[in-house]
């Protein structure tokens, strides 16, 4: 199917933050310029569900790495939002989670910007902080947990060098660690950070498929870290000892009662 014909004159970006995947996680904004769209860019991650609330009129395209489009360069997706943008349609560049985080928003600003073609960012929830949701879990905690570290387990190459994470430097057992793209090998990173001076009881979880039917997890501790099972992408890694009320179960209301709260329950009977 062509794309739509224009809707007016000027078109514009939007850069749409699309969640961790449960349509109900989506803001208001985010489904509003899904139903107005004319163009949906969108990465691999995106759920179907979500992309059911395109409206009819709306051009749909794929333009992931691993599924949608593979081979396509950040270049050409820059240019396909380009030209659709410049034929005066409403562009919804949509990506799962937060645009900002491990979206590559920077370098799609940077190419509108470079030709005037107008933008918005509109923010979604990241999956780290709906994995913690899920588990029942807080990121911080004014009695152990003061920061949250950000990082991705995918080795970033600069000019063809493999770049590390400099994990002495990071690890500090105030901090919660959100692991992107943790992949399936957590034997070196337990050893980095047990090597930084972190104990090994510290916990840890990974939720795969966070916010969606399929969603798993698993809790453990940093010591243990290497015994995990192998989770299906996507999948994010925990640490920290905030997570220490993370629970198996499916989501918060899954999760198992703390000795307090049986205590209180007890006590209200
Ligand atoms: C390229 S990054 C995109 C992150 C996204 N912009 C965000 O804010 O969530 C992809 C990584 O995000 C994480 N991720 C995204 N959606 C997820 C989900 N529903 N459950 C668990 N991890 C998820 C995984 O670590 C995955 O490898």
């Amino acid at each position: 199917m062509d794309e739509a014909m224009p809707s007016n004159a000027t078109g514009k970006v939007y850069l749409v933050g699309a969640g961790p995947g449960d349509p109900e996680l989506l803001t208001v904004k985010a489904q509003n310029l899904l139903e107005r769209a004319d163009v949906v860019l969108h990465d691999d991650l995106v759920t179907p569900a979500i992309l059911s609330l395109a409206g009819p009129q709306a051009k749909v395209v794929n333009v992931g790495k691993r599924c949608g489009a593979e081979g396509i360069t950040q270049a050409q997706i820059n240019a396909r939002m380009i030209d659709s943008a410049r034929r005066g349609l409403q562009v919804v560049r949509l990506k799962s989670g937060d645009p900002a985080i491990f979206g590559r928003l920077a370098e799609e600003l940077d190419a509108l910007e470079a030709v005037g073609v107008p933008f918005e960012v509109i923010p979604g929830i990241t999956a780290g902080i709906a994995a913690a949701a899920s588990l029942g879990a807080s990121l911080t905690d004014r009695r152990k947990s003061s920061r949250v570290v950000i990082v991705t387990g995918h080795r970033a190459h600069a000019n063809g060098v493999q770049k590390t994470l400099d994990w002495q430097a990071l690890a500090r057992a105030d901090a919660t660690f959100i692991i992107y793209m943790p992949g399936h090998d957590f034997g070196g990173l337990r050893s980095e950070l047990l090597a930084s001076g972190l104990p090994g009881e510290i916990p840890a979880a990974i939720v795969s498929r966070a916010t969606t039917p399929d969603q798993r997890q698993q809790v453990t501790t940093l010591g243990e870290l290497d015994k995990l099972p192998r989770m299906e992408s996507p999948s994010i890694l925990l640490i920290g000892w905030s997570l220490d009320r993370a629970s198996q179960g499916s989501s918060a209301g899954d999760r198992s009662l703390t000795v307090d709260e049986v205590e209180l329950l007890l006590s209200s009977i």
